[in-house]
């Protein structure tokens, strides 16, 4: 049973669920996580997350399937890519358990918000792992907070499977060569608040960055992982130690190699030759795939497939991916996690 919803119009919007799940990290370990209504949190004004940065979220999606389960897909990389995070940050590590329970939890607790099967929503789950305390002085903090909330979502750039246009903006970078591009830490994401700004109030989507350090490769987009296809059948994403370890980008990979029978590359994507691509897209948990139109680089606008309409393969691994996240493909191995209601 769902509540009464406009669920094929949802968007990627908060909206305040009945409960979340919070934990604590006290004294060296983590306390036993409880499901709350309470949606405010409580810290001290001195905490290490709001003044250093000392911060990290994930991103993972669960999805209603056709005889109304529900599940989740990885989530156990969303708790491994936290972890390195959380390494990077020096915070503590949640386990890969602890992490998986907690998003079951959250989703089961809130199950009437999982978007109906077919409407294309999915239930977004945003987990938080947060330094807190009195400190003020630049170092780790002696305590956390991890949280888990979630929304019903729909599409994050406009039109889902439609194409829409991004912008290259040699001036900003969002993350340094050897910095914490690859975390997902909020930091990043202040950095890109301004350049994202001015591509949208252009009329783009979002911002493809280039590589901090010699501006001659395409990275990522500012929400989501860059792919190319080439008329030879190949996938090809981008490898660089400042992008987001995608965890759609691995998938894709896989699933271009082994479902599509295509050649899935991690390599190099220079923005001198964009022209080797047929198709290119954004991937990612909020993003899912969204097309790419064209890109606009100073004076230069490429367009990959058109502007208007999807490119086959693109397509192709939409609905391959789709159908796994939506139980209606088989999936590889370990990728699928139930969540009894
Ligand atoms: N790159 C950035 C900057 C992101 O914010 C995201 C979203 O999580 C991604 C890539 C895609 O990662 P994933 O597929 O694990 O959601
Ligand atoms: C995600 O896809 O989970 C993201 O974190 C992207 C964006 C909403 C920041």
């Amino acid at each position: 049973m769902t509540v009464n919803l406009d669920w094929e119009n949802l968007g990627f919007s908060y909206m305040k669920l009945p409960y979340r799940y919070l934990a604590t990290y006290k004294d060296g370990q983590w306390q036993e996580g409880v499901l709350t209504e309470d949606a405010t949190l409580h810290i001290s004004e001195s905490s290490p997350s709001l003044h250093y940065g000392q911060q990290a979220f994930e991103g993972l999606k669960a999805y209603r399937t056709k005889d109304g389960s529900i599940q989740l897909f990885r989530p156990d990389e969303n708790a491994k890519r936290l972890q390195r995070t959380a390494d990077r940050l020096l915070m503590p590590q949640v386990p890969t358990d602890m992490f998986v329970e907690a998003c079951k939890q959250v989703v089961a607790a809130n199950h009437e918000f999982v978007p109906p099967y077919g409407t294309g929503g999915t239930l977004y789950l945003r987990p938080l792992l947060i330094g807190v305390g009195d400190i003020i002085g630049v170092k780790p903090a002696d305590e956390y907070i991890f949280t888990i909330f979630a929304m019903p979502v729909g599409n994050y750039f406009k039109g889902g499977l439609q194409p829409t246009n991004f912008l290259i903006q040699d001036e900003y970078d969002r993350a340094a060569p050897n910095g914490t591009g690859a975390a997902k830490v909020g930091g990043n994401y202040a950095a890109s608040l301004l350049p994202g700004k001015k591509a949208k109030t252009s009329g783009f989507s979002d911002v493809i960055y280039l590589d901090p350090a010699t501006h001659t490769k395409i990275e990522e987009v500012g929400s989501a992982n860059f792919f190319g296809i080439t008329a030879d059948n190949e996938f090809i994403t981008p490898i660089s130690p400042s992008i987001l370890p995608s965890i759609t980008k691995y998938s894709l990979l896989y699933l271009a190699e082994n479902r599509l029978g295509m050649k899935a590359i991690e390599g190099d994507v220079l923005v001198d030759e964009l022209g080797k691509f047929t198709e290119a897209g954004a991937c990612g948990t909020a993003a899912v795939i969204s097309p790419i139109g064209g890109v606009q680089h100073g004076d230069d606008f490429h367009v990959f497939y058109s502007e208007t309409e999807v490119g086959p393969v693109t397509r192709k691994l939409y609905d391959e991916l789709t159908g796994i996240q939506f139980g209606d493909e088989e999936a590889p191995e370990g990728w699928i996690v139930k969540v009894d209601l």
